[in-house]
């Protein structure tokens, strides 16, 4: 079965990627570390916790990684997600006291680069929040891109972005991290914020997917509920817009990817109105850019509802 690695900053749409890969059959998780992001890290902790209680998968290991980006402030985005990160619905979770887990000591960072050298060639990564965590594992063990099986990315826009007019959210967080991560790890399969809106789930498809009897669903009704009225508001047509599950189902299966293009990507760090934007060139040229990201184009809709489908059966 394939190797996981998830690093999040969970985030409501983070929980549903990480539902969606401890449903997955063939699919076993090495390890789960939380970022700064969508809320601090250690909501974020509390929030894995809360999710490997619910699936009664308290066997899987987690840690905490980095609380802030490598250079700025940290960013937060509870509007959206709730100030818990997880919709502000705590009737639906266990009682913090009745949590039997925490992260494991150690910082993220390390626990990841030391994965990565046992699962030599084997660990797929999928990284859905900034890249924080990612970019000091790649400081702490410089083989760390050789080593790598492949990594995942949930960031980046390619026309527009979802948090200033050129950047995309995790992108936008920790720019420096983002650029570090693409320019050390080949092949970087990415996963924009146009991605997602293109292979938004329907409304309709939603409905019946909350509607299913059991704890899961349960759960995942309550917690989108927030962030589902904000989206219905601002962008009633659209859908769901699935950002962290899309990158996950990519993750564990390698049959929901219908279409990519190689690109060179480089992430901008400096411009005032342009800081995390994400800038795609065609590779060759007279510079002989080289492509170090996989652009996802098409995802097979009915593969990913499945997948997306079973995180709640
Ligand atoms: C990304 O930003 C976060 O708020 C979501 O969890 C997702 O990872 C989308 O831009
Ligand atoms: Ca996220």
């Amino acid at each position: 079965s394939r190797k996981l690695w998830l690093d999040v900053d969970v985030g409501v749409d983070d929980a549903q990627g990480l539902m969606l890969a401890l449903a997955h059959a063939d699919t076993s998780i090495v390890g789960i570390s939380a970022v700064h992001g969508n809320v601090d890290v250690r909501k974020v902790a509390l929030n894995i916790a809360r999710i490997l209680t619910l699936c009664d998968r308290i066997d899987v290991p987690f840690h905490c990684g980095a609380d802030e980006p490598l250079t700025a402030a940290a960013m937060d985005a509870s509007f959206f997600h709730g100030l818990d990160g997880l919709g502000d619905v705590p009737a639906t979770f266990p009682a913090y006291s009745d949590l039997k887990l925490a992260a494991a000591p150690g910082h993220a960072a390390v626990h990841l680069a030391h994965a990565v050298g046992e699962h030599e060639g084997e660990l797929t990564i999928v990284a859905t929040g900034p890249l924080t965590n990612i970019a000091l594992a790649c400081k702490l063990c410089e083989d760390l891109p050789s080593k790598v099986g492949r990594l995942v990315v949930m960031g980046g826009a390619e026309a527009a972005g979802n948090v200033t007019p050129t950047a995309e959210y995790n992108f936008h967080c920790d720019p420096e991290s983002a650029q570090l991560v693409l320019r050390k790890i080949p092949q970087t399969l990415l996963v924009t914020w146009d991605c997602t809106i293109k292979h938004a789930l329907e409304w309709s498809w939603v409905d019946a997917w909350l509607s299913k009897p059991g704890a899961k669903a349960t759960f995942m009704r309550d917690v989108m509920a927030k962030s589902m009225a904000y989206e219905q508001q601002r962008e009633p047509g659209v859908g769901w817009i699935a950002c962290d599950p899309l990158a996950v189902a990519l993750a564990v299966c390698d049959d929901a990817l219908l279409e990519s293009e190689p690109k060179h990507c480089v992430v901008e760090t400096k411009g005032t109105l342009t800081r995390g934007m994400s800038v795609f060139q065609s590779p060759g040229g007279k510079a002989a850019l080289k492509a170090n990201v996989l652009l996802v184009k098409s995802i097979c809709m009915a593969r990913f509802a499945a997948l997306l489908d079973a995180a709640t059966d």
